[in-house]
């Protein structure tokens, strides 16, 4: 029986995975080189350190411990500044209605992000109080596809894995929560995402009735 819904942030309930794109090309173009949008899905749900980590080695470019820091707060600054001016407009198609659904049928909400930024982000789009539990990137040691993330926010809600259903953009998120034992819907293609119990394209038109009957239970 499914008693509660943990969503990641950044691709799922926001646009907000542009906006890091951005700012980590903006990195590897000034230091010389640059990446696509099908090399980024690799960093799609990973922690600031260790994406800087991959881009590096994606430019072949050795930094200093002290460099390193320099560029993640660089990159942090530029994200920062395009999250800046953040309405409820970006909330992303078909989430405000799939929420609204979650709350009449009586199922819990939680946020499980990597994100040390998720607070501000769900404060300036208006969702703060939708969301029982929060754990994001300030509260976690160990990024996904390690289930940290997702374990936390069932231990907080006082439920089993088997109890939730984690909602995921990232490849990385959906191991995450299969190596937790929790459900997995993922958003986005299936072509990356093809672990999850089930893949929709977006929110919009999702009906509860459809997930709980996708996840088998
Ligand atoms: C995840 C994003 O939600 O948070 C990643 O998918 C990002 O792209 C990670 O690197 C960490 O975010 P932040 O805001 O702490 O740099
Ligand atoms: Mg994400």
């Amino acid at each position: 029986m499914i008693k509660a819904c943990i969503f990641d942030l950044d691709g799922v309930i926001v646009d907000t995975a542009k906006y890091h794109f951005q700012a980590w090309r903006r990195l590897a173009n000034e230091l010389g080189f640059d990446f696509s949008e099908a090399d980024n899905e690799q960093l799609k749900g990973v922690s600031r350190m260790e994406s800087l980590e991959i881009i590096l080695k994606w430019g072949g470019v050795a930094l200093s411990e002290e460099q390193k820091i320099e560029w993640a707060d660089r990159k942090n600054e530029w994200y920062k500044a395009l999250i800046s001016n953040m309405t409820p407009d970006e909330i992303l198609p078909g989430v405000p209605e799939f929420l609204a659904q979650l709350q009449s049928n009586g199922i819990r909400i939680a946020l499980g992000s990597a994100s040390k930024n998720a607070l501000p982000v769900i404060e300036s789009i208006g969702l703060g109080p939708v969301f029982e539990v929060v754990i994001d990137g300030t509260q976690t040691t160990l990024s996904k596809p390690d289930p940290q993330v997702f374990r936390l926010g069932a231990q907080r809600l006082g439920l089993k894995p088997y109890e939730c259903i984690v909602f995921e953009d990232a490849e990385s998120g959906i191991e995450a929560a299969l190596n937790g034992r929790f459900y997995a819907v993922g958003i986005g293609r299936p072509e990356v995402l093809g672990k999850a119990h089930l893949v929709i394209p977006g929110f919009v038109g999702l009906q509860w009735e459809e997930v709980v009957k996708a996840m088998g239970v």
